[in-house]
């Protein structure tokens, strides 16, 4: 654990540190990114500010897990429901996505982080896929963490269009009906090839999951916390990992 207890300097942080079991880090942690706009209001700030300081937290939670050699990581940034907020809200969402991408793409190479979306991102505005199919191409071949960028994503919708694309094959008949399993639908989500996420985060007080991952999340563990995104960073993610470490997974199974 020495790689850990250099990234660390404070005290406390370095002391949870060493608590955490590297055989028990979760393969897969998902974020709800959520409480940018109170974080802002408590501050008088525009709700845009909220999501600006939001990229900070994003950046130490990326390393963090990075260099918990966590593989991988799904953020909720822009839900299909999301578009119901004013358009300059949205349109200042946009260019951060396109700010943060253009700005972090070369440090996330190199840092062996593979970038993915999830979501019907042909929505998205131009300078929007561009970046994003840049960063994808660039970060193709990394092995390191795959960060998958959850854009206009809705866990329903993504189950919606599964069943569409299922029901297609089975009237090409590509596939017989007794051939779809839970494997098989799993295979037709935005999330193909990625496991179910083992913990998901939530911070800034609420307690729901608003539409996010809703198939994938059958059997995560939840942590939540009061704290707004933009003050949350990679020392709430090891007090997360470690809670975590501490659960009881039974899959319905006994111990
Ligand atoms: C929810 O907080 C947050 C969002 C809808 C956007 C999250 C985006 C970022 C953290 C920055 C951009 C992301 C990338 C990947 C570049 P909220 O606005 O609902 O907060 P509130 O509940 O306090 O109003």
């Amino acid at each position: 654990m020495d790689f850990l207890k250099r990234l660390f300097t404070k005290e406390d942080i370095r002391k949870n540190l060493e608590r955490i079991d590297p055989e028990k880090i979760p393969k897969h942690i998902a974020i709800i990114m959520d409480g940018n706009g109170r974080w802002a209001t408590k501050r008088s700030l525009p709700r845009t500010a909220g999501h600006k300081a939001g990229i900070e937290a994003l950046r130490d939670v990326i390393k963090t897990c990075s260099n918990l050699r966590v593989q991988y990581l799904t953020l909720y940034a822009f839900s299909t429901e999301n578009w119901k907020r004013p358009e300059e809200e949205v349109s200042a969402l946009m260019n951060l996505l396109v700010y943060y991408l253009r700005n972090e793409i070369q440090e996330l190479n190199e840092n062996n982080v593979r970038i993915n979306t999830i979501g019907d991102i042909s929505k998205l505005p131009q300078a929007a896929l561009v970046e994003i199919e840049a960063a994808q191409k660039l970060t193709r071949e990394n092995d390191g963490l795959t960060v998958s960028i959850a854009l206009n994503y809705g866990g329903r919708l993504e189950i919606v269009n599964a069943i569409k694309e299922i029901c297609r094959k089975v009237k090409n008949q590509e596939i017989e009906i007794e051939e779809i399993d839970e494997r098989l639908f799993s295979d037709h989500l935005y999330t193909r090839g990625i496991p179910d996420p083992d913990l998901v985060i939530r911070p800034s007080g609420e307690l729901r999951i608003s539409n996010f991952l809703l198939w994938q999340i059958a059997y995560s563990e939840f942590w939540f916390s009061k704290i707004f995104w933009p003050d949350f960073n990679g020392k709430y993610l090891v007090d997360a990992i470690l809670d975590y470490q501490e659960r009881d997974r039974r899959y319905g199974g006994t111990k």
